[in-house]
C-alpha cells in the first residue's frame, strides 16, 4: 500500500473545496463567516445539526457526534480507507501525491507482500476463468446455479474453480516468474513430505477469494464439491498476507453500503454473503466460520454503528452471538439479532422463500438483549432453584448489554414476572452488573468517543458533566485565543481535566492556540476528532471573555468537588479544607456569572 508524504496530504487538504465536497452529500446553508450547516449525512434528522468550517475543513454533528476532517468525511461517506480517501481528495483537487520512501527493510517487506498479492490476484483470475470456461467446472457451475446464485453475483465476488490436477496452478505461476517460495508464501502450494515435490493446495474445489478492505485478494476459502472430500471448506494457511480471523468476507464490497445504511449484516458463510448481496442487501459480510474475533469486531465497529447478526440458530451460532455481545460491550456498537430457525441459514431462506423474506427478517431484527433473554427463559428450568439461579445470571449479563431505556424496562418487567421477582429487585440486580447500560450505543449518540476508558471508548451519552465542561471550555479557548492564553496557564492538565482526550487537547492548545488543527500527532485519532468537534463548536457558540471565565471557574469547582469527594471517601480530615476553598471559588464563579450575564444582549422589551 502506498503511503504518501505529510506534505502532499496537506497540499490535498489545502486545495480541496470542502463546501463542494460536502454538498454532494447534503445541502449546505451558510450560517456564519466560517460556518455552513445542513442535515447530517451520517444520521436521519429533520432539523440541521451538522456543521462544517470550510476554512479549517472540519465537520461536526451535534446530533450524532460524527466529526472529523475532509479525509474522514470521505472515508465515512465513500467507505474508503485513509489512503483511498486521500487519493480521492487529491484527485478531486488536482494534487499529485508523493509516496514516502521508507527504510529498506520495510520496503523489502512491502515488495514481498506486493509480489504475493500479485500472485494471489493472478491465481484468482486463473480459477475464475477455469470456473467459467472449463468442462471440468460444469458441475460446480450447475451446483451454484442450482442454489440460486446468479452469474452477476458470482462474477462480482470472483468465484472460481480449482482444477483437480495437482500442478495446474503452480506450473502456470512458475512460468509467470514466481518462485516456489512465493507460491508457498501465498498459501497456494504445498510441499510433499515424502518426495521433495510441490503441488497445488486447492484442487477440485469452488474458490471464494478472500479480499482485504481494498479488495485485494489475500487468500481463498475453497468449498468441496463432493461429500467425500473433507474438509467441506479448506482455507488459506496463515502467511505473510493472510491471517485467519482478521478478515471479513465481502468487506470491500459491503463497505460503502454499510456506511450509507448505518448497519452491517453479519452472516456465517460464503454462500450466505453472496445470496444476501444478490437479494439486495449489499451491506452483508461473512465471518467465515463461527468464531468471531476481536479483530473482526473492531473492523465491524468501523464499518457501521449497528450490526445485524444473522447467524445460525444452532449452539455454535448462539455462542458466536454471545461472544459478539461480550466483545461489543464498551464499544459504540448496537447489536441486533435477525431471528433464524435452527438449521436454516440465510442463503437457504433466500433460495426457499425469496429475497423479500430475508429483507423482512432483517427489518424485524431484535435487540441482542431481547433475543438472549427470550432464549434463556425458553430454556430455563424454573422449577429448580439451581435452574432459576442460572437463568437469572444469564439474564443479568444479557441485560447489561442493553442501554437504559424503554426496551430494557420492558425486558426487566418480563424477566421479573417469569422468575417471580419484584420488578424493583430485578431492576437493581441489573444495575449491579459491571458495565450495565453502557455497553451498546443507543440513539444517535455513537460516534464521538468520550476518550479512552477501560475496555474501549464509551458512548457519547456517558460524557459526564465534568467532561462536558472540559469540552465547552476548550471550544471557547479556540474561539478566544487571546483570552485563552491566560486561562490555560492557570490550569493544571492533570488536575483540571478528567477526560484523557480533553487533556491532550488542552496540552495541544497550549502550543497551537491560533492554529489548533496544525501539528496534530498523526496517530491520535481521538484527539483529531475532538479538535474538529471543538473547532466547529467554536464557530457556533457565542463567545466572549466573560463566558470563558465562567467555564474556567467551573473547571476549578469541578476539581475541588472531586477533591472533596476523594477526601470524604478516604475518610481524610482534608474535607473541610477543600470545602472552604470550594466556597471561595463558588463566589468567584458567581461573580463571573454576573459579568457574563451583563454581556449577553437582553432581548428587546415588548
Ligand atoms: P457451513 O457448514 O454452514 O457452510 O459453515 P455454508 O456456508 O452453509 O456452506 P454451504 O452453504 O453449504 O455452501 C459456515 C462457514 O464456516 C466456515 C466457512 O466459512 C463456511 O462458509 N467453514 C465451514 C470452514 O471454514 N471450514 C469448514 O470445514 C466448514
Ligand atoms: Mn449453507
Amino acid at each position: 500500500m502506498p503511503r504518501y508524504t505529510d506534505d502532499s496530504k496537506e497540499r490535498a487538504r489545502d486545495a480541496v473545496d470542502m463546501v463542494a465536497l460536502v454538498s454532494a452529500r447534503t445541502e449546505l446553508r451558510r450560517a456564519g463567516a466560517n460556518r455552513f450547516t445542513g442535515l447530517c449525512p451520517f444520521h436521519e434528522e429533520r432539523t440541521p445539526s451538522f456543521g462544517i468550517d470550510p476554512v479549517k475543513k472540519v465537520y461536526h454533528c451535534f446530533g450524532c457526534g460524527a466529526s472529523g476532517d475532509v479525509f474522514s468525511f470521505v472515508m465515512e461517506t465513500e467507505g474508503a480507507d485513509f489512503t483511498g480517501a486521500l487519493e480521492l481528495v487529491a484527485d478531486r483537487a488536482g494534487v499529485t501525491l508523493e509516496p514516502v520512501v521508507d527504510d529498506p527493510q520495510a520496503e523489502a517487506r512491502r515488495r514481498t507482500r506486493d509480489r504475493l498479492m500479485e500472485l494471489l490476484d493472478r491465481a484468482a483470475g486463473f480459477y475464475e476463468r477455469f470456473f467459467w470456461e472449463s468442462p471440468e467446472a460444469a458441475a460446480a457451475r450447475d451446483y451454484l446455479a442450482g442454489r440460486g446464485l446468479s452469474e452477476e453475483v458470482l462474477r462480482q465476488f470472483r468465484v472460481g474453480y480449482a482444477p483437480s490436477a495437482w500442478d495446474k496452478l503452480f506450473t502456470r505461476s512458475r512460468s509467470a516468474g514466481f518462485s516456489d517460495e512465493e507460491l508457498h508464501g501465498a498459501g497456494l502450494a504445498q510441499r510433499s513430505r515424502q518426495r521433495d515435490a510441490i503441488y497445488d493446495r486447492f484442487r477440485a474445489r469452488i474458490m471464494f477469494p478472500l479480499a482485504d478492505r481494498r479488495g485485494r485478494v489475500v487468500g481463498f476459502g475453497a468449498r468441496a464439491l463432493r461429500d467425500n472430500q473433507p474438509p467441506k471448506y479448506l482455507n488459506s494457511p496463515d502467511g505473510p498476507v493472510y491471517h485467519k480471523g482478521r478478515q471479513l468476507f465481502g468487506l470491500h464490497l459491503a463497505r460503502a453500503a454499510a456506511a450509507k445504511e448505518g448497519a452491517a449484516i453479519v452472516v456465517e458463510g460464503y454462500t450466505d454473503v453472496l445470496a444476501l448481496h444478490q437479494a439486495g442487501l449489499p451491506n452483508t459480510v461473512g465471518l467465515m466460520g463461527t468464531a468471531l474475533t476481536e479483530d473482526q469486531i473492531s473492523e465491524l465497529s468501523q464499518l457501521a454503528p449497528r450490526i445485524e447478526l444473522a447467524l445460525d440458530a444452532d449452539a455454535a451460532g448462539e455462542e458466536a452471538m454471545v461472544r459478539a455481545a461480550a466483545l461489543a460491550r464498551g464499544r459504540r456498537l448496537e447489536l441486533r439479532v435477525v431471528p433464524l430457525e435452527p438449521g436454516a441459514d440465510p442463503a437457504d431462506i433466500v433460495a426457499r422463500d425469496g429475497t423479500d423474506e430475508i429483507a423482512r427478517r432483517v427489518r424485524e431484527s431484535v435487540p441482542f438483549a431481547r433475543f438472549r433473554v427470550t432464549r434463556i427463559l425458553e430454556l430455563a428450568q424454573l422449577d429448580s432453584g439451581d435452574g432459576r439461579d442460572r437463568a437469572l445470571a444469564g439474564v443479568r449479563s444479557a441485560l447489561a448489554a442493553q442501554p437504559e431505556g424503554v426496551e430494557r424496562e420492558e425486558l426487566v418487567r418480563q424477566v421479573a414476572s417469569r422468575l417471580g421477582l419484584s420488578e424493583k429487585l430485578m431492576a437493581s440486580l441489573v444495575l449491579d452488573v459491571p458495565g450495565a447500560g453502557r455497553g451498546v450505543g443507543s440513539g444517535g449518540a455513537r460516534r464521538t468517543p468520550a476518550g479512552p476508558a477501560p475496555g474501549g471508548s464509551e458512548p457519547r451519552l456517558a460524557l459526564d458533566s465534568h467532561e462536558r465542561t472540559e469540552r465547552t471550555f476548550l471550544a471557547l479557548c479556540i474561539a478566544l485565543p487571546e483570552a485563552a492564553r491566560d486561562a490555560l496557564r492557570k490550569l493544571s492538565l492533570d488536575e483540571h481535566f478528567t477526560n484523557a482526550t480533553a487533556r491532550r487537547a488542552a496540552a495541544h492548545l497550549g502550543k497551537h492556540l491560533t492554529a489548533p488543527l496544525e501539528g496534530l500527532p498523526p496517530d491520535d485519532d481521538e484527539l483529531a476528532k475532538l479538535m474538529a468537534e471543538l473547532t466547529v463548536r467554536a464557530g457556533r457558540e457565542p463567545a466572549d471573555p466573560a463566558t470563558l471565565e465562567v467555564q474556567l471557574q467551573q473547571l476549578e469547582l469541578n476539581r475541588l468537588d472531586r477533591r472533596v469527594a476523594a477526601a470524604r471517601a478516604a475518610g481524610s480530615a482534608d474535607v473541610d479544607e477543600h470545602a472552604t476553598a470550594r466556597s471561595t471559588v463558588k463566589d468567584r464563579f458567581n461573580d463571573a456569572m454576573d459579568r457574563a450575564m451583563d454581556v449577553v444582549p437582553t432581548p428587546p422589551q415588548e
